[in-house]
């Protein structure tokens, strides 16, 4: 399925909205594509002998590297207007998207309870989402990923898919790059007999991926969970706009409601580096925990392995940790996801972690896999 796929709750922007989001991507691909790689170059001919100059030695260590980078004003020019740009982009999107918000939340409330709706919407009123989504708006978003304005509001749905697109166009990824499509080939080449009849999607935001596994597997019963209401109702009325079965429950990730073993598969996608350590360690035992003889998991999230990388590269990758309230990216980057799979009871030879590699333009994806023996 394409990104920016169309159905009805979208928000359509007016032509200056357009204009704006486009500004916005052009913006982004010059600072993501052009300038960010040209900073390596800046540190070698620049920054590095003129802090050597100055100490005595190159920058070494990651907070020097970081404080002679920081004095630089061609690398602070970049940063400022990096986060800027993150900024505009939640701007531009919100703009279309508050416009349209009571429109969005009384076509979700008509697509929720027509009567040849396919899927199901289950909120939980007394669930309390995790500190982990409500201390800080994750990557800027407005509101953060747990906003409910209210009377239906699907307002933090609308804002992560349109803000989401702006962002992968951004990263000069195209419209063909689909997560989920990446793990179905995955599994077809690396799993050609599983045939699942119960699917989970963990941490499906607006469920995105959940709709290609309900369509790629038109004979399973597809849930998703996410924390969010807000989220959660834009996800179920999309996926009825696009014609798909998927069942929605607001639940946490490292402790679900579902009974043992009752997933044949489990997948989630760039959910791993917004969660804790300990979330994710949880998340790991909850998938031992709901798959069924035979079953298998699919975690899969962005190559970002701090292993092996140099300092100076570690310092670029933490950019987000620090500018882009991405309180979790260095836990995932330094997470050790090996023994974690097996800690959560998967079995030596029933595990798989490592790339999943790039076809056509896309980023070489990461996965970690575990799978129970028949
Ligand atoms: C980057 S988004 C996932 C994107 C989505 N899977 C997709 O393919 O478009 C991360 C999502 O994980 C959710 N999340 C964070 N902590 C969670 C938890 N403990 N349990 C379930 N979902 C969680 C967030 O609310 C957010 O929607």
């Amino acid at each position: 399925m394409v990104r920016s796929v169309q159905h009805e709750m979208l928000p359509v922007p007016t032509a200056d909205e357009t204009a704006r989001q486009q500004f916005i991507v052009a913006f982004k691909q010059t600072l993501n594509r052009e300038l960010r790689s040209t900073q390596g170059k800046l540190f070698d001919a620049v920054v590095a002998p003129r802090y050597q100059a100055s100490h005595g030695h190159v920058p070494g260590t990651r907070e020097e590297i970081r404080a002679s980078m920081q004095a630089d004003p061609a690398y602070r020019a970049w940063s400022t207007l990096t986060r800027a740009a993150q900024e505009q982009m939640w701007v531009a999107v919100g703009d279309s998207v508050f416009r349209e918000r009571e429109r969005l939340a009384a076509t979700a409330r008509r697509l929720s309870s027509a009567p040849t709706r396919r899927g199901s919407l289950h909120l939980d009123p007394d669930f309390v989402p995790p500190r982990g989504v409500t201390a800080v708006d994750i990557h800027l978003q407005t509101g953060g990923y747990a906003m409910d304005l209210g009377g239906g509001d699907c307002s933090a749905g609308a804002l992560y898919e349109c803000g989401g697109n702006l962002y992968a166009f951004g990263q000069g990824l195209g419209r063909n790059d689909s997560k989920a499509a990446h793990v179905q080939r995955f599994i077809a080449q690396k799993f050609p007999d599983l045939k699942p009849k119960r699917i989970l999607d963990m941490g499906c935001s607006a469920g995105s991926a959940s709709v290609p596994y309900a369509l790629a597997f038109p004979d399973a019963e597809v849930h998703a969970i996410d924390v969010g209401s807000g989220m959660l109702r834009y996800a179920h009325a999309r996926a009825e706009s696009l014609g798909a079965a998927v069942h929605f429950h607001q639940m946490d990730c490292a402790q679900t409601k579902f009974e043992d073993a009752s997933f044949d598969l489990i997948v989630s996608h760039n959910m791993m580096h917004e969660i804790s350590g300990v979330t994710r360690r949880g998340m790991l035992r909850e998938s031992r925990r709901l798959l069924r003889p035979g079953g298998l998991c699919v975690h899969q999230d962005v190559p970002l392995r701090f292993k092996g990388l140099s300092e100076f590269r570690k310092f670029d990758m933490s950019w987000d940790t620090l500018h882009n309230n991405e309180p979790f990216w260095e836990v995932y980057a330094n997470g050790d996801l090996q023994p974690e799979l097996l800690a959560a009871g998967f079995e030596s030879d029933c595990v798989h972690v490592g790339s999943l590699e790039a076809t056509t333009g896309s980023l070489p994806w990461f996965v970690a896999c575990g799978w129970r023996k028949p």
